[in-house]
């Protein structure tokens, strides 16, 4: 089978490995236009370097289980820190609440200690990992092809991009174009199926630490001021350098979309985004790693509805395009991985060509309620920390903490892509 994959980020990239695994050949095409489009559309198999934009992507346990499948987890590992606590704060510094992350995670049933810390990574240090991967399977990625069109028939689909080229498949892993709201998209996932901006911009900040004699003691950390809507956080993802991002309510909207671009202006935005966080009171660190940021990248906040199913006919979603989620709870990328691991597993039980409709239809089965899951959680985050009172918010926020790490309320069951699609086909079967 030939997959298309409309969408070369970070779960597109794992996609195309892991189907790659089942000896599905994919290909994988990105809207964006870098200056390399030019070489790697002559269709020469070349390293896609995307860039660097954004900043730390947080992974836990069983997003590092797809990894270790897909034999990418010791690099993973070696190009990340431990994330062990999170710890949240008021805005100033005061009143730390830490939550013991691997131990809950050891508590929700991840017995293996490689696995039970999650880990802090640069976002394009993954990305990367994830295109050199696919270089060295031989699949090919084209840049600069925006997915317009779908037309699926019983046979394939054909797709059509903005630059008037065209591309056929057995089947399509598509982004169906996330924050756009495209008739194909419309046609296939419903009137519904389209992101909404949720008012909030995030300006994410990386910063070399130790150049700029900056001490960062917490690996991962929130500072928040509930009812002024203030959010900053932190994050070290290397001896090296840390990210820091801000969220803000009443910026333009950057760009139309998901593209995360870093600010051309930077000195202005750095300035203005340091200046804003000493005005909220932030930690002098924090501000200093706004100020002195070598890149920031704004990114607009979107909330998908839930969709019903993250399949119709050959076309299948993945990542954000199935379950993009505010950011506030740390699932986005995690709840990607999950759907590879899902789909690999799948794909490894059902082979022939014919039974490509089983393995998409237990796909959405397995992976529609596990994305609303996720995409809850986050949105009782983000309401936790943007709504109620800045007291009772904190408070509570603490209650809840404690009985995580006391494991006296479960955060959750660690989930095992292989059992759970065993348990679904046995489920099957048994019918
Ligand atoms: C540049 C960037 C920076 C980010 N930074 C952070 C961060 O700092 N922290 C964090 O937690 N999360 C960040 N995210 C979000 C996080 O990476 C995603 O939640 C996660 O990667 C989900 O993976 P995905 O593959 O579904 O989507 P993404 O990683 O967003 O990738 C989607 C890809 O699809 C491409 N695409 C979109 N529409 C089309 C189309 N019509 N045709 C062809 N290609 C298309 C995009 O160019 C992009 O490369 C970032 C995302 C991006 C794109
Ligand atoms: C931080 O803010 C809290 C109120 O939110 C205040 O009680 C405390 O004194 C402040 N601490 C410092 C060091 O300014
Ligand atoms: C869809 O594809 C089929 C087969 O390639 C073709 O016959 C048909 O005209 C296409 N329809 C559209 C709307 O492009
Ligand atoms: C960092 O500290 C060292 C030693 O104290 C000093 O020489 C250097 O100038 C400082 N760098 C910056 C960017 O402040």
């Amino acid at each position: 089978m030939r997959a298309i994959i409309a969408g070369s980020g970070l779960v597109g990239a794992t996609t195309a490995i892991a189907l790659h695994q089942v000896g599905i050949q994919s290909v994988l095409y990105d809207q964006v236009d870098l200056v390399q489009a030019a070489l790697s559309s002559g269709g020469a198999p070349v390293a896609v370097d995307f860039g660097d934009s954004g900043g730390s992507v947080m992974l836990a346990s069983s997003a590092l289980r797809v990894l270790r499948t897909l034999g990418l987890l010791d690099e993973v590992l070696a190009s990340s820190l431990p994330s062990t606590y999170t710890n949240w704060f008021k805005i100033n510094g005061s009143a730390p609440i830490v939550m013991d992350t691997a131990k809950i995670n050891k508590d929700c049933g991840e017995t293996d200690p490689a696995l039970q810390t999650p880990i802090q990574i640069l976002r394009s240090k993954l990305h990367n990992i994830l295109m050199q991967a696919c270089h060295k399977a031989g699949i090919r990625t084209f840049t600069g092809k925006k997915l317009v069109s779908v037309n699926q028939t019983s046979t394939g689909v054909f797709v059509q991009f903005a630059d008037g080229t065209s591309a056929e498949g057995d089947f399509l892993v598509g982004r169906m174009v996330f924050t756009q709201q495209l008739p194909t998209r419309r046609q296939i996932f419903g009137e519904s199926s389209k992101a909404e901006f949720t008012g909030v911009i995030g300006h994410i900040g990386v910063v070399k630490t130790r150049l700029n004699n900056i001490t960062l003691k917490e690996t991962c950390a929130f500072y928040l001021e509930r009812e002024k809507k203030q959010l900053v956080c932190t994050f070290k993802v290397s001896d090296e350098l840390a990210a820091v991002q801000v969220m803000t309510f009443n910026d333009p909207l950057p760009v139309e979309g998901d593209e995360y671009r870093p600010y051309s202006d930077l000195p202005k935005e750095s300035t203005r985004l340091a200046d804003l966080l000493a005005d909220w009171g932030v930690p002098k660190h924090v501000e200093a790693m706004m100020r002195k940021s070598f890149r920031i990248s704004p990114a607009a906040i979107y909330d998908l509805p839930d969709l019903s199913a993250y399949h119709k006919g050959r076309v299948v979603l993945v990542g954000d395009s199935a379950h993009g989620m505010v950011p506030n709870a740390g699932l986005g990328l995690l709840t990607g991985l999950e759907d590879v691991g899902v789909l690999l597993e799948l794909f490894r039980n059902f082979r022939n060509p014919q039974d490509l409709s089983k393995v998409l239809d237990l796909y959405s089965q397995l992976r529609v309620p596990r994305g609303q899951d996720a995409a809850g959680k986050s949105r009782d985050m983000a309401k936790q920390y943007y709504t109620g009172s800045s007291t009772i918010g904190h408070f509570l926020l603490r209650v809840g903490i404690f009985l995580f790490n006391h494991n006296l309320v479960k955060y959750g069951k660690v989930y095992d892509c292989p059992t759970d699609v065993a348990a679904a086909i046995n489920g099957v079967q048994a019918k």
